[in-house]
């Protein structure tokens, strides 16, 4: 047989090339497709999630506490401090007792975008208990997630009034008898929960605010319940499955409510990106915690 009467060398017929191109048509239309709508729908699809966690050891007398939490702004552009400050409004309107932030308001360079993400949020000022943060993993960075100066960002966050917990730990005056205790950095090794705890007393109620929600795993028990982002629930997702990818120090706990070693710990999908700025079957989480005793 000559080598190129071959079925396997032979063309492809004008049916079949016009077949082949149009799956090829249909597949590119359709990725961009998806996209498109990761980027312009989902990606501003800011959601409110509730829930409820009955808390171990939650002081006797004292009243539930309804608590705000954002999480991983990532303000690196106009369309993610535009989003931020509809979190921040999103929250606001659900009237959160106190407000709880979690880390990542920028992504890198700190001194382009820690101020405007600061202002982005400060109208949470005005909640009864105001707000507490910790920093992220990427307020320690500086640029193309080079170790930077989270200074800078802490700095910012202080400025437009808000506590800003390094390793340190405040009493909740609403809730007489909680404490919160916030860790800087894990994913930068500045945390340091010996000295968070060193003016906490005895017998307090203590809420862990931790970037990174692996850090559960090495916490020392004592904890009631721990709170972090860092996860983004995944980012891009396929429906129906566990996400396909969740950065370092967030495999285990990645998203909801879930029990560690010694506490439960709460991760929230948080509201920015990272890398694609896009979201797909995991859509921005405006978080509200009813915290009450169990
Ligand atoms: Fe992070």
């Amino acid at each position: 047989m000559p080598k190129n009467s071959r079925p396997d060398n032979q063309p492809a017929s004008p049916k079949r090339r016009r077949f082949l191109q149009w799956i090829a048509g249909a597949t590119l239309l359709g990725t961009g497709a998806t996209a498109a709508y990761g980027e312009r729908v989902e990606a501003n699809d800011l959601q409110v999630v509730h829930q409820d966690i009955a808390v171990a050891g939650w002081p006797a007398g004292t009243p539930p506490l309804r608590v705000g939490q954002l999480s991983d702004l990532h303000c690196d552009r106009a369309a993610a401090l535009a989003r931020a400050r509809r979190a921040a409004e999103m929250l606001r309107a659900q009237r959160p007792d106190v407000v709880f932030l979690t880390g990542d308001y920028i992504s890198e360079k700190p001194l382009r975008w820690a101020a405007p993400a600061a202002q982005a949020l400060a109208p949470l000022t005005a909640v009864p208990g105001g707000v507490f943060c910790i920093l992220g993993n990427h307020d320690w960075t500086n640029f193309r997630w080079r170790p930077g100066d989270a200074g800078i960002v802490a700095r910012a966050l202080s400025e437009v009034g808000f506590t800003v917990l390094r390793n340190d730990a405040a009493p909740l005056p609403q809730a007489p008898g909680v404490w919160l205790i916030g860790l800087d950095d894990r994913f930068a090794g500045k945390q340091d929960v010996a000295r968070a705890l060193r003016d906490v007393l005895p017998g307090a109620c203590k809420i862990l605010l931790v970037h990174e929600p692996d850090y559960a795993d090495e916490a020392p028990p004592g904890f009631a319940l721990q709170l972090s982002g860092h996860s983004h629930g995944g980012q891009i997702r396929l429906p129906g499955l566990p996400p396909l990818h969740v950065p370092k120090y967030s495999t285990h706990y990645p998203e909801g409510l879930q029990q560690g070693p010694h506490h439960p710990i709460y991760t929230t999908r948080g509201i920015g990106m990272i890398g694609p700025q896009m979201r797909l079957f995991c859509p921005p989480e405006v978080t509200v915690l009813n915290l009450h005793a169990a």
